[in-house]
């Protein structure tokens, strides 16, 4: 078979998703039946929040950008919807692979159902089970139309089912996000980043918060950054800011955080904000740090990889496997909670556990076995649709 019979579209439209799909598309490079292409929604666009991403993680230049930018979710939605569907019209794939929770993830993947093309969906399976997160929507209605699904840990099988999925559709091969972890790991680890911050190894604190339900309300945004700052009065805390949370904590006027400029040292305790980081010197950051205290939903799991405390400032969590075997506390959203927790964990000190199992596949072979099952999908099963396609 020559080069590049088939087709596959690899959708990455958020920061989180380049993480995953970048081993991906490394291993489908290795496949010369295989002819990946890198699809750009343009969901995120500054260059720290997408093309350090792209360029640290070997994405190259998306084949195609969709500039699609911000907006509210259902406009963001139908936009990626609007301009992906007159990309799959005019040069159609064999196959559409998405991955994560994010607007474009469920755009993408419903395009793909709609023009029948089919979809693999990496990181299926996990559930929040709150509706009022839209990562929860994106990731229902996206498995829901997805005829591959990839999961990365038990449980998102068992919720898979309980919808009725079909189990013939579902294959457990582990984390393609913690492949990427490993593959930098090395280099993070040389990162310059906490030189330049003048922090210790193990004596500070990372904080990410961008979540809507969090950033987006006006007491508990304050009453949280309060917390922080006076857990910050112990150690210091590293905050890479994303826009949305900037611009909330503009708007609400919240005062006493320092602004790391890049160039001074963090010569006090206190909260210090910088730019969202690169993926490199974030990972550096944290696995060095003493606990990270997030919102995030991957964070989780690379705490949980490197053996980082972390405390989850939410009510739940989509990934149990990282409270179940790993390093993350679910601690809710009580701000004084949050300071008993964080104050719990710094004095506990606990230690990067010498003889760490990380969770089942989280072992930097996931998107082997990603690859594998889809080049199996398009030679076998999906070999009609390919067929279909060369004759339309
Ligand atoms: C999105 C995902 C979230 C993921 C997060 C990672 C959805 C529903 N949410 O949230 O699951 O955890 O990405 O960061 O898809 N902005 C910029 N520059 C950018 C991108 C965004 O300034 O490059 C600002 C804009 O003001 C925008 C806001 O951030 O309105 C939010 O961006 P958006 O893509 O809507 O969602 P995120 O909060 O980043």
């Amino acid at each position: 078979m020559g080069k590049g019979n088939f087709k596959i579209f690899n959708v990455v439209g958020a920061r989180p998703n380049m993480m995953k799909m970048a081993p991906i598309m490394a291993e489908m490079r290795s496949h010369s039946e295989l002819n990946p292409v890198l699809v750009h929604t343009g969901q995120h666009y500054d260059f720290a929040m997408s093309q350090v991403f792209l360029e640290q993680l070997k994405l190259g230049e998306p084949d195609y950008n969709l500039q699609v930018g911000s907006g509210t979710h259902h406009a963001q939605t139908a936009e990626v919807m609007r301009r992906f569907g007159e990309l799959v019209q005019a040069d159609r794939p064999d196959l559409i692979v998405v991955a994560g929770d994010v607007n474009s993830t469920m755009a993408c993947a419903l395009v793909g159902a709609k023009e029948l093309i089919p979809v693999a969906h990496v990181e299926s399976g996990l559930r929040s089970f709150d509706r009022t997160m839209p990562e929860e929507i994106n990731r229902v209605v996206t498995d829901s139309v997805s005829d591959i699904l990839f999961t990365t840990e038990s449980s998102a099988a068992e919720n898979l089912l309980h919808e009725g999925i079909d189990p013939n559709k579902i294959h457990f091969v582990g984390n393609a996000m913690i492949d990427s972890l490993i593959f930098a790991l090395d280099t993070a680890r040389k990162s310059t980043l906490r030189e330049r911050l003048g922090v210790q190894q193990g004596g500070y604190i990372v904080l990410t918060l961008h979540r809507p339900a969090n950033v987006d309300d006006p007491v508990r945004l304050p009453a949280a950054l309060e917390a922080i700052a006076k857990i910050s009065e112990d150690l210091p805390v590293i905050f890479p800011i994303h826009p949305r949370t900037a611009a909330r904590a503009t708007e609400l006027g919240i005062a006493g955080m320092h602004a790391w400029d890049g160039t001074q040292t963090v010569a006090a305790n206190g909260v210090w904000t910088m730019p969202p980081a690169s993926y490199i010197d974030f990972l550096g950051l944290v696995d060095s740090a003493a606990m990270v205290v997030t919102d995030s939903g991957g964070i989780q799991e690379e705490t949980t990889y490197l053996g980082v405390p972390c405390l989850t400032f939410r009510d739940n969590t989509e990934r149990p496997v990282t409270v179940t075997e790993g390093t993350n506390r679910l601690i809710g959203t009580d701000p004084e909670n949050l300071l008993r927790e964080a104050r719990l964990t710094l004095s506990q000190s606990l230690q990067r556990a010498k003889c760490y199992t990380p969770p089942n596949l989280w072992d930097g072979h996931a998107s082997e076995r990603i690859v594998a099952i889809i080049r199996n999908y398009l030679t076998t099963a999906g070999l009609s649709a390919s067929v279909a396609t060369a004759a339309r």
